[in-house]
């Protein structure tokens, strides 16, 4: 197999044996307490889930549970229900309007508490302002805001009426919303006049001014005012937030949706550079994303939960807005930045919002780890009690600093393995039955079926290492990618026919927990966010001085991954620090910050194979100072030496 590019670390998993059995006070009162729960999902995979789905509200009852028709599945097809009603309308109806939904905190300090039936009437009002703008059931609607309220409440306003939605990351730029918004041919878009970032603004209004300027679907933008400095306005098709939705009724009905209706689209990079339209649609979806929440979080009645993704990324679609939601949790929901105003921001979240349950990425525990204990130290974190992490391999080094300095040595750690493909966690630990082992993410979810296989996709003995695979559909998988039937069969059904193929290599050890080991295609991990090679190559080779541009993941101590790029410059064009800044801006100007590389070298040429393909694996070696392997097959073996001897000197930060 390609060797999976996750941080060193991992090479010792194999000895990793030390174990975490739950607490016994934890595992008492646990949500899931019974073992069997493993057994009767998997003797009735269709009874336990619909038993599952049976806990949601539906408008028309399902007869039929999966009709799996490979590679598409649907679930619960022939009922019908409608997402925001079992989000908000159920709770509300069952006497919880007052509980809180959110506990918002802004970046510079403000604060909002909604509570169910505020969410209710905002989403209402938000939906009726839809329908204003000639927005209609199964017409599309691109989102792009800051982590402030309007935007669960505009998810929900679009589930209302059955338009589905996109939510594009406020870190990308106005040139990746654009190219999302023409692959979903949105109509509509959400946007805010800024959002806050470490005290500054970031101009969202202007970014999507260029967007709607590019994309040709667009009629109008419905603006949220945050930020409140002057911004750039076309009469006629832009729209005040405070405006238009304020004076809408707050009385909306919700449409009786099918549960195969598409909820909604999220972008993702794959190994080329066009990303791919995601599909999730709804009564599967909610199923699967409210059951695993309930049961993994071990949500119980007064928990305070906190997931510290942004809403942009599927963790936030799954685990800030619907699983919670639907299960009637109390979240909070953070603007900002881990480091503003200080180092112990999360931390004074916690202890102000007495936060039990605390979800986030390896990324940000080894940034806490770097940054020290004593910013930790300042606040009470005695109201945790779970601890979750998602995104990427945590190290073991890692999760035992979370257990003991975030968790008191007292919270077990779910460490939760799932993609934006999968809508819901599929590989993890259900904390009160199984005992963890830092580093590994232990075993599937009850009725989920993995296999570790090798290249002919034989299944690999316990205690090797293969890819991982999924042997049968789960409720909130996606349902193809968007307009592309090919690319949908290709990417996750050709390579192993019959099995969805993630792009992770995994090990099982011998008590088959199994150890994600970071993904085998030329997808990147930055910071737990998926960055294709290719794309952040393309971004590059547009650069009027660039000729060409490999780009490989280096691994990172704190973002486990970090962008390395290759580039060969036209010829008359010196390489120079000025000039890798250059290129590094804009890369981050064509995608968005997160795809900045951190390290550029000019090289003169590129290994490639004799039929002239870029040999990254090598460049991959070179850049991780690993000791290389065969070279045989390079068309001039002289390259890679001179890349080598020169690869102690690409210019940084
Ligand atoms: C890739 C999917 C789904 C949440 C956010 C990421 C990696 C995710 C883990 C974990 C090891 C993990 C995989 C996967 N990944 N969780 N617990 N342990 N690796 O979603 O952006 O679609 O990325 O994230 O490599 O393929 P995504």
């Amino acid at each position: 197999m390609d060797e999976p590019a996750g941080p060193r670390a991992l090479e010792a998993l194999a000895t990793e044996d030390r174990r975490f059995p739950p607490p016994a006070g934890f595992a008492d009162r646990a949500v899931v307490s019974d073992p069997g729960i493993y057994d009767r999902a998997e003797r009735d995979l269709e009874g336990f889930w619909a038993e599952q789905a049976r806990t949601l509200q539906w408008r028309k009852p399902f007869t039929k549970v999966l009709e799996w028709d490979l590679p598409y599945a649907k679930w619960f097809a022939d009922g019908e229900l409608n997402v925001a009603e079992n989000c908000l309308d159920r709770h509300v109806l069952a006497g919880h309007g007052d509980r809180v939904a959110f506990h918002w905190e802004g970046e510079p300090g403000d604060s909002r508490r909604i509570t169910y039936r505020e969410l209710q009437d905002l989403t209402n009002r938000c939906a009726n302002a839809l329908k204003a703008l000639g927005v209609r059931t199964g017409d599309r609607v691109a989102i792009y805001l800051p982590m402030i309220p309007e935007l669960p409440a505009a998810m929900l306003a679009c589930a209302r009426i059955g338009a589905p939605f996109t939510v594009v990351f406020a870190g990308f730029s106005a040139e990746a919303l654009a190219s999302r918004i023409d692959d979903s041919e949105a109509k509509l878009l959400i946007t805010a006049d800024g959002g806050y970032r470490k005290g500054g603004i970031v101009p969202l209004k202007k970014n999507a001014d260029d967007a709607a300027a590019r994309a040709r679907t667009i009629e109008h933008l419905l603006v949220v005012r945050r930020t409140k400095q002057a911004v750039p306005w076309t009469e006629g098709r832009d729209v005040w937030w405070h405006e238009l939705v304020d004076a809408q009724s707050p009385e909306c009905p919700a449409e009786s949706l099918p549960a195969e209706h598409m909820l909604y689209l999220l972008y993702t990079s794959g190994t080329t550079a066009t990303p791919k339209g995601i599909v999730h649609t709804t009564g599967g979806y909610l199923t699967g994303v409210a059951t695993t929440h309930r049961t993994i979080f071990d949500l119980r009645a007064g928990d305070v939960y906190w997931c510290a993704a942004d809403i942009g990324w599927v963790t936030g679609h799954s685990y800030i807005v619907f699983g919670p939601l639907a299960n009637g949790a109390t979240s909070v929901l953070y603007e900002g930045t881990p480091d503003f105003p200080d180092k112990d921001r999360w931390w004074q979240v916690i202890e102000k919002y007495k936060v039990s349950i605390l979800y986030c990425a390896p990324t940000a525990i080894r940034t806490f780890m770097k940054w020290g204990a004593e910013h930790v130290a300042k606040h009470d974190l005695g109201s945790l009690r779970l601890l979750g992490s998602v995104g990427e391999p945590i190290n073991p080094e890692a999760w035992l600093w979370y257990r003991k300095t975030i968790g008191g040595g007292r919270c077990p750690i779910v460490d939760t393995w799932w993609m934006t493909e999968t809508g819901m966690i599929l590989i993890t630990p259900l904390p009160g039955l199984v005992t963890t082992k830092p580093g590994s993410a232990t075993f599937p979810f009850p009725g989920v079926k993995v296999d570790v296989v090798d290249e002919s996709g034989a299944s690999v003995p316990l205690g090797g290492a293969g890819y991982l695979v999924i042997e049968r559909p789960w409720p909130a998988m996606l349902r193809g990618i968007y307009k592309d039937d090919r690319r949908y069969r290709e990417t996750y059904w050709s390579r192993f026919p019959g099995r969805f193929f993630a792009g992770d290599g995994a090990k099982r050890d011998a008590e088959g927990y199994l150890w994600l080991m970071g993904r085998v295609d030329d997808v990147m991990k930055i910071s737990g966010h998926r960055i294709s090679t290719t794309e952040v190559e393309s971004a590059l080779v547009s650069h009027p001085r660039v000729a060409e541009a490999a780009v490989i993941g280096r691994e990172d101590l704190i973002t486990g991954q970090a962008i390395f790029a290759f580039v060969t410059l036209r010829s008359g064009n010196e390489g120079s620090a000025a000039l890798s800044l250059e290129l590094r801006e804009h890369v981050a100007r064509s995608i968005g910050a997160i795809a900045r590389p951190k390290t550029i070298m000019f090289t003169p040429d590129l290994p490639k194979t004799r039929s002239g393909k870029i040999m990254r694996r090598l460049l991959r070696d070179i850049a991780n100072g690993v000791a290389l392997g065969d070279t045989t097959t390079l068309a001039d073996a002289s390259v890679v030496e001179m890349i080598r001897s020169a690869s102690g000197s690409g210019s940084e930060d």
